[in-house]
């Protein structure tokens, strides 16, 4: 018989098929099917209160009805109960447990069913995106780390997804630059240290150009002069883009990130004016005290704060930009669906964009893509206030001073375990190293995803690398010790010799364990679906825990041959269930820790 992938959909429609049988119509009804609290079974369906509640009928007996009517190959997979005031429980009977366990249990297999939900579809995701000539700092993270993984979470369940880092490489900004450049720059510095000395010359020609002053008129004749495009001006822009550009690809090497396009602001130069015809013309964009903009009658807020998309310079700004851009990403790159990552004080600006952007496809006939502004909250110390350097000028750490003191602090730990180590099995100081890397950075990425997005949330060291607790050394340790246990039984994991006559789960760890395992098609959906990574990291933090209880309660490596099987069977499982979220995550694993 057809397993399903995600079981919740499966029972989704079986409660929709029910209602039907039983008369009711599909608008009368959704079943809210969850993953459940394992004490009342693997899943609930809640949408029958509601129901009953419309329908006037008593919602225990609604239920009764509803669960009578449920096709053949629901009931012959689940146990099912009403529950409370009108919940119906289904709990997964152990074959069926065995059922889609087999079905799923290959990396091959696991991926093939995930990859219907978004197929056939095109997302370009925009994260990091940062601006050039400057560092990328800790704030620049969360957009590099959370876009990462909502990519390989669409890609996952099937969509083809384009990685587009929409760089901040042009604006007023170069004026000033260039004016210091010209008149500061210290080319040892340069060649040293690039981006440094780039902020250190924008600093210089910042304080050098006051308001009012002839210097401020000088650097705008430089920016004036590169928007012409000058040669001089456009070799100096040139050199800037790429020296950062290199800092920024060390930074994404070192995080496993690679972009399929680096499609920044200076890419829509020359297409930006058609945009404001168009807008123009159709009526959605008007003069106003001599700034074009774009009003939203009716709406809230910006019925009277209008999106501006030319300044009343007549020069064209970020809006102008991301209106080009989106009008590039469906038409150029037939994008289903967009996502842009940056934190949440942007939220105007994209409303503004998707609004402007709904009525101008609508009168053009364009088809509007499903867009998302995906937010972020801040990164803060221990002291609760945005994260700083130590030292006295307060300026926001380099993201490059953090990973490194990440790989730094997981070396320290990593030796320190390693010296208590039986002589035997000690690393080498350079698979220290190697380990460090991965724990390092891992810790950090996982830190991060491992919150909701949208809240702040405290970078603490010692947390992020503490071998308990919802981190990552805590989840790439399991993962080491479930491969050491194969590597002891001398065989490969999900090797079908070694799971050969296994019998179904049976003690009360092993079935907490394969209950845990059929429900991460359940996370992968729900974190795909809200572009909320933690929802998976979560569900990989209880299986971990779950798996552990397993471990202390069941001896895997037992004589009794069908149990040893089934249990190898768990172990192989849980490992590829582990690997392959991490791996969503963006985290690398590791054989062994
Ligand atoms: N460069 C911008 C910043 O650093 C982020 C760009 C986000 N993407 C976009 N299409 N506007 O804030």
């Amino acid at each position: 018989m057809h397993v399903s992938f995600n079981l919740a959909a499966d029972i989704d429609a079986a409660m929709k098929t029910a209602a039907a049988a039983a008369g009711i119509g599909d608008a009368a009804f959704s079943p809210e099917v969850r993953a459940a609290d394992p004490r009342h079974g693997d899943f609930q369906a809640n949408g029958v209160l509601a129901c009953a509640k419309r329908e006037k009928q008593n919602p225990r007996a609604l239920a009764e009805k509803l669960i009578a009517a449920l096709p053949a190959g629901i009931t012959a997979r689940y146990d099912t109960a009403v529950a409370g005031p009108g919940f119906i429980n289904f709990t997964l009977k152990p074959a069926a447990l065995t059922e889609w366990l087999a079905a799923f249990g290959t990396a091959g297999k696991l991926a093939a069913g995930a990859a219907s939900a978004y197929a056939n579809q095109t997302w370009v995701v925009d994260y990091s995106s940062p601006n050039t000539a400057k560092q990328m700092h800790v704030g620049h993270l969360r957009s590099a780390v959370i876009g990462e993984a909502i990519c390989r979470l669409l890609e996952y369940s099937g969509a083809k997804v384009i990685r587009d880092n929409h760089l901040g490489d042009w604006g007023t900004q170069f004026g000033k630059l260039i004016y210091g450049f010209k008149r500061w720059a210290d080319k040892d510095a340069l060649a040293r240290d690039p981006i440094s000395e780039l902020e250190r010359l924008y600093k210089l020609g910042n304080d050098a150009t006051p308001p009012g002053s002839p210097e401020l008129e000088e650097a705008r004749r430089e920016l004036v002069k590169l928007q012409r495009g000058d040669h001089d001006s456009l070799e100096l822009w040139k050199l800037f883009s790429e020296v950062s550009k290199k800092a920024f690809d060390e930074i994404y090497q070192r995080l496993a990130i690679r972009f399929d396009h680096y499609l920044g602001e200076s890419f829509y130069n020359d297409k930006l004016q058609p945009v404001l015809d168009e807008l123009t013309q159709l009526g959605i964009a008007e003069e106003s005290q001599g700034a074009l903009v774009v009003f939203h009658p009716g709406h809230p807020r910006f019925a009277k704060q209008p999106f501006i998309i030319r300044k009343t310079d007549g020069a064209a700004n970020y809006a102008t930009t991301d209106l080009a851009t989106m009008l590039h990403r469906v038409g150029h790159f037939h994008a289903d669906g967009i996502v842009i990552v940056t934190d949440f004080r942007q939220s105007d600006h994209f409303e503004q964009l998707a609004l402007t952007t709904q009525k101008w496809f609508a009168k053009t006939g364009r088809r509007m893509p499903r867009f998302h502004h995906v937010t972020f909250g801040a990164v803060l110390g221990e002291d609760g206030k945005p994260l700083k350097t130590r030292s006295t000028d307060g300026t926001a750490i380099k993201l490059k001073d953090l990973l490194d003191e990440a790989e730094e602090r997981a070396l320290a730990v990593l030796r320190e375990k390693n010296a208590g180590r039986p002589e035997t099995e000690r690393f080498s100081d350079d698979e220290c190293r190697a380990i460090a890397h991965h724990v390092g950075i891992g810790s950090v990425q996982y830190a991060d995803l491992s919150q909701n997005r949208s809240s702040d949330y405290v970078f603490s060291w010692d947390k992020m690398l503490a071998l308990e607790g919802n981190t990552a050394p805590y989840l790439l340790y399991a993962v080491a010790r479930i491969r050491s246990i194969f590597r002891k039984a001398g065989v490969e994991p999900g090797a079908p010799a070694s799971e050969a006559g296994a019998s179904a789960p049976e003690t009360p760890a092993e079935l907490a364990l394969a209950r845990k395992l059929v429900k991460f098609a359940d996370a992968l959906r729900l974190a795909t679906d809200t572009l909320r990574p933690h929802f998976l990291a979560l569900y990989l933090y209880e299986l971990a825990s779950d798996y552990s209880a397993f471990n202390n309660a069941d001896k895997v490596l037992t004589d009794d041959a069908p149990v040893r099987a089934r249990r190898l069977a768990l172990c192989a499982r849980t490992l590829l269930t582990l690997e392959t979220g991490l791996h969503l995550l963006g985290v690398r694993t590791l054989k062994r820790m």
